[in-house]
């Protein structure tokens, strides 16, 4: 029989930056995200958007990144039995391009692997080419698009699963 874990690869043990610490997100975290939120999406989530995840949906897992006091990257996922969404991954501009963003990614990955997520989806605009990239490489792959999905911004997103089908929306 096949892992109970769909395909993407396994995490590096370390992070690639040293001095790393990764914690469930707080809502004290959250003047530092949503700053983080405003400068690197183009639709920023809203703080209330992050406290209702952190503290009402049962369904969803956030994480934070922290090196020198400060937070430098999170992710988020919302898990719906052995399938989950990732919700956000974000590294802050100083750290982009280091490996930081996949070791993140598949350490996100792993921590729902353990409490029994075996597949993935997310969806992304089509012109993020860092994310979709960065997606691909962990094992992710392009299965639809959603006609105008960011219709703030006029843009399509890219549907993106692990594993083979059959693909649940
Ligand atoms: C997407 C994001 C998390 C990637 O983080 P990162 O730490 O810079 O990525 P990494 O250094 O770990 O690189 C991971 C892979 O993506 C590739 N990649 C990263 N930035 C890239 C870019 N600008 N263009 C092309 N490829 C890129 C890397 O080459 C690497 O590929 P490899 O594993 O084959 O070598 C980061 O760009 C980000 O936070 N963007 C803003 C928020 C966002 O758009 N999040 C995604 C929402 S769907």
């Amino acid at each position: 029989m096949k892992d109970k874990r769909d395909f993407w690869p396994d995490p590096t043990e370390s992070s690639p930056v040293q001095g790393v610490e990764l914690l469930p997100m707080r809502p004290d975290h959250l003047d530092e995200v949503v700053r983080i939120e405003q400068d690197m999406f183009p639709i920023p989530w809203t703080r209330e958007a992050f406290e209702y995840d952190l503290i009402s949906n049962q369904l969803a897992h956030y994480f934070a990144l922290k090196k020198d006091d400060e937070i430098i990257g999170y992710s988020g996922i919302w898990l719906f039995g052995n399938i989950a969404h990732l919700t956000t991954i974000c590294i802050t501009r100083e750290f982009l391009n280091t490996g930081l963003g996949k070791w993140l990614l598949l350490t996100t990955m792993k921590l729902g692997e353990e409490m029994g997520v075996a597949r993935y989806t997310l969806e992304v605009r089509e012109s993020n080419s860092a994310a979709i990239k960065l997606y691909e490489s962990c094992g992710y792959r392009k299965v639809g698009v959603r006609e105008n999905y960011y219709h703030e911004i006029g843009e399509d997103a890219v549907v993106m699963w692990t594993g083979g089908p059959p693909y649940d929306g």
